[in-house]
């Protein structure tokens, strides 16, 4: 397999771990899809009509209407019957060729690595990632049957880029590409040396940083080990040098100042608060002198917003799974102006420079 450049490192890249849909397998996908793509504006356009009609603007008003509209009622069981489906579509392809996947896992086992990977039998996983399979994904991201498992990181990659493409964003920048284009813009020339990508999952964005600043020496931290395992020989098969870590993000073993870009790719809004204040120390004490910290999200609490909109995104935490989505953007605040040396205002455009 060549190795890609980030240009062609798109949301669908494929690899030697890389399931193959069936005649089936694909239609149920196609599916799924566009049921996906049906609710977007039923969603977007439909049920804003609905609260116009009403005159509802008030966000107690607009939870009224569509609480009541039986058209609100429908969005919410498709947009659940699809999720359920999407995943059960995926998990039905990946498991019936989790033997043949194993057997090239093993084959890229046996070549000498690029990069390495680091699981910890004694790791605690924090409970928050225990008690909660987010957005669906059966058994979750921390789920590891055996220690050759590789169907949550097999899981994590099938549903993100079916949901993404679901979503119409499958086809823009993947998230490393726009993060590159937002550090180019804003930091021409800035070159690290070390690169942490924290919650890297199963490692697209980490491929992404470590491809666009080589040779800089990029690690990745999660807290799965079938994620990481399949993060670690996918990088290997595009010919990627990554150093996957099972750690909590929030308390790594790094040394202090170790890292001179440390960055995160929708991470944030499934960490609790009290956690994620942890993290962001964790990245103060990481961070090199000279160094970026940039942690792109989901805009989940977008100033101006309308209240059919911000109703619609709480969707996601009442019925997603997402329990901790719409405390990103209070506790950012709160952390920041509890961090001394950091400038709140910066931190909220998502980067600060130290
Ligand atoms: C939505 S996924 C995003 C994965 C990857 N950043 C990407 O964009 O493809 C969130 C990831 O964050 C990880 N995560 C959540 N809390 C974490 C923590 N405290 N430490 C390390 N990883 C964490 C999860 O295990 C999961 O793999």
């Amino acid at each position: 397999m060549s190795k890609p450049t980030l240009e062609s490192m798109h949301r669908s890249t494929v690899h030697a771990l890389s399931p193959q849909a069936n005649l089936e397998e694909r239609a149920r996908q196609a599916f799924v899809l566009h049921v996906k793509r049906g609710l977007g504006p039923l969603g977007g356009r439909g049920l804003q009509q609905i609260c116009a009609h009403h005159n509802a603007e008030a966000p107690e008003h607009v939870a009224s209407v569509l609480q009541n509209s039986s058209a609100y009622a429908a969005w919410t069981a498709l947009s659940k019957g699809s999720q359920r489906q999407m995943w059960r579509a995926l998990s039905d392809m990946i498991h019936r060729q989790e033997e043949t996947l194993q057997d090239v896992a093993r084959d890229l086992e046996t070549r000498p690595p690029l990069g390495s990977l680091h699981l910890d039998p004694d790791f605690e996983i924090p409970a928050y990632l225990q008690q909660t399979a987010f957005h669906g994904q059966p058994g979750g991201y921390v789920l590891t049957r055996h220690p050759d498992d590789l169907y949550a990181g097999l899981m994590q990659e099938a549903g993100g880029t079916l949901y993404t493409r679901g979503a119409g964003t499958g086809v823009k920048d993947s998230k490393v590409q726009a993060v590159v284009r937002f550090i180019r813009d804003r930091f021409p020339g800035f070159a690290p040396v070390r690169i942490l990508d924290m919650g890297c999952g199963y490692g697209a964005q980490t491929c992404g940083y470590a491809l666009t600043f080589a040779p800089a020496e990029t690690h990745g931290a999660d807290v799965g080990g079938a994620v990481l395992r399949f993060g670690h020989l996918r990088a290997e098969s595009l010919s990627i040098a990554l150093h996957l870590h099972q750690m909590d993000a929030a308390a790594t073993s790094f040394p202090d100042g170790y890292f001179d870009l440390i960055v995160s790719n929708i991470v944030l809004h499934e960490v609790p608060a009290a956690h994620l204040q942890a993290l962001m120390h964790e990245c103060c004490r990481l961070l090199a002198p000279g160094g970026l910290v940039l942690h792109q999200d989901m805009p989940v609490q977008r100033p101006g917003v309308s209240a059919v909109r911000h109703f619609l995104s709480m969707w996601q935490r009442d019925h997603n799974d997402e329990p901790h989505w719409d405390s990103i953007a209070p506790s950012v605040f709160r952390i920041c102006s509890a961090l001394p040396d950091l400038l709140p205002a910066a931190f909220l455009k998502t980067t600060w420079h130290k």
